[in-house]
């Protein structure tokens, strides 16, 4: 066994890991962890070994071989074995997960953990008790799979001056919205398809409307700027109100539809720094690297002031490819705490977050008019009124007696476009807007 006392003397001694739940992440890091252990030891000199699994039935098929003497439903007996020299945590959710992390954290023992949901909501509270207690917190797994981005953030980019990340973070409305794009599929029947896959959820919630992406974005916020981002923190719009309409508009004008992740820091370093954080459908020109960025898989961008642009693309969900990003994470942690080291997660204090309607963005409308003389120089004013400058412009050759008519605008400030939108509903020749989707250039 190793420990912080005992590992120096004996260097083949086992790490023994305790696995906090056992679905398809936990099984498949079972799997990963049996095939890659020599190799492992070869390349690292760790020797990882299963040393006990927590999991809520003892009974169920998991598919995969596993010794069935590890397995265990008491998961604080796991944490609190003296055997057990580091903890993954992938039962997910807040609790227990939450308690079980801080007591392993405060006996001692380094912790690796794949849970979005509890980083983004009390992350702050377990990089301090790992600190405190001078081990590893690593979590690669949480935002975007198996692209390695939290490692390049807390590592090779501590230097930098990361101004802005956006990314693709969730694989299942990547998915949805690939099916849309290419073939013609309506939301509700590429979601269908998404599920019968497996990539979304029989309850959908958390992908289409963003609280996963949403989860991911704090995170990755909170180490790239090193300020406490929570989830609360994200503006969050989802992908249900993506209509077939709007995906071939996009395309009319030389875009895709992406859900994006965007974190960006504002007069970085002064007493007026302000951080946002928002999720949302929007409009991502062809040429763009993001636009390529088909089906599940997922992409994060970084800039950086010095680095420049800088791309991370591969799996962002499934269980293999998580797994291999937590035990990754294992052989990191596994060999600090043999040398007696840990790296601390360079989170800070609260930061201030600048409030969507202090954002700007370009848009995209499509709204319908009474098709009559005038119409479209009154609606265009109601945009300058604003202070809302058009860029584009596209009218339908609709019959009868309206239009359809696409708007695509210049840079500009949410509160002005929402004041625009207020107008547009009261005005007489408009008679519905229909898509509002904001625009990423370039
Ligand atoms: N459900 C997520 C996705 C994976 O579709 O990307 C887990 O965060």
């Amino acid at each position: 066994m190793a420990s912080n006392s005992s590992s120096s003397s004996d260097d083949n001694a086992p790490v023994r890991v305790g696995i906090l739940g056992c679905g398809h992440v936990g099984s498949a890091l079972i799997e990963l962890l049996g095939e890659r252990a020599r190799a492992i030891e070869t390349a690292s000199g760790v020797r990882l070994e299963a040393g006990a699994v927590a999991v809520r039935s003892i009974s169920k098929d998991r598919g995969i071989e596993l010794d069935e003497s590890l397995l265990t439903t008491d998961a604080e007996a796991v944490v609190a074995d003296p055997s057990i020299d580091v903890v993954v945590e992938v039962i997910g959710g807040i609790e227990p997960a939450r308690s079980l992390v801080l007591a392993a954290l405060k006996s001692g023992k380094p912790v690796v953990t794949a849970n979005k949901e509890l980083l983004a909501s009390v992350g702050s509270e377990l990089y301090a008790a790992a600190e405190a207690n001078g081990v590893d917190l690593l979590f690669e797994a949480a935002a975007a799979g198996a692209i390695p981005i939290i490692r390049p953030l807390r590592e090779s980019l501590l230097a930098e001056d990361v101004r802005s990340i956006i990314g693709i973070v969730n694989g299942t409305t990547n998915y949805i919205l690939t099916r849309m794009a290419e073939d013609g599929a309506t939301y509700a029947d590429a979601l269908g398809e998404a599920q019968r896959l497996g990539y979304a959820e029989r309850d959908p919630t958390a992908d289409v409307e963003g609280f996963d992406a949403g989860a991911k974005t704090a995170i990755m916020a909170s180490i790239a700027f090193g300020a406490n981002v929570v989830a609360g923190d994200v503006y969050r719009e989802g992908i249900s109100t993506i209509t077939s309409k709007d995906i071939e508009s996009a395309e009319r004008f030389g875009y895709v539809i992406k859900l994006l992740a965007i974190a960006s820091v504002f007069d970085a370093g002064t007493d007026e720094e302000e951080i946002g954080v928002r999720v949302y459908p929007a409009m991502v020109p062809v040429s763009h690297p993001l636009a390529s960025v088909r089906d599940s898989f997922n992409a994060v961008f970084v800039e950086g002031a010095a680095s420049g642009e800088l791309m991370f693309y591969g799996r962002g969900a499934g269980g293999q490819p998580t797994a291999s990003a937590v035990l990754g994470d294992l052989v990191d942690a596994a060999s600090n705490l043999q040398r007696g080291a840990f790296r601390p997660v360079p989170s800070g204090p609260r930061p201030s977050i600048r409030a969507i309607d202090d954002l700007e963005s370009a848009y995209f409308l499509n709204i319908t008019v009474g098709d009559s003389p005038g119409v479209l120089s009154e609606v265009a004013g109601v945009f300058a009124e604003n202070g809302i400058s058009i860029r584009a412009m596209q009218q339908d050759d609709t019959p009868e007696s309206e239009a359809s008519v696409a708007f695509i605008t210049h840079q500009g400030r949410e509160s002005d476009i929402q004041a625009t939108l207020s107008r547009l509903k009261e005005h007489d020749a408009v008679k519905s807007i229909n898509s509002v989707i904001r625009v990423i250039e370039s």
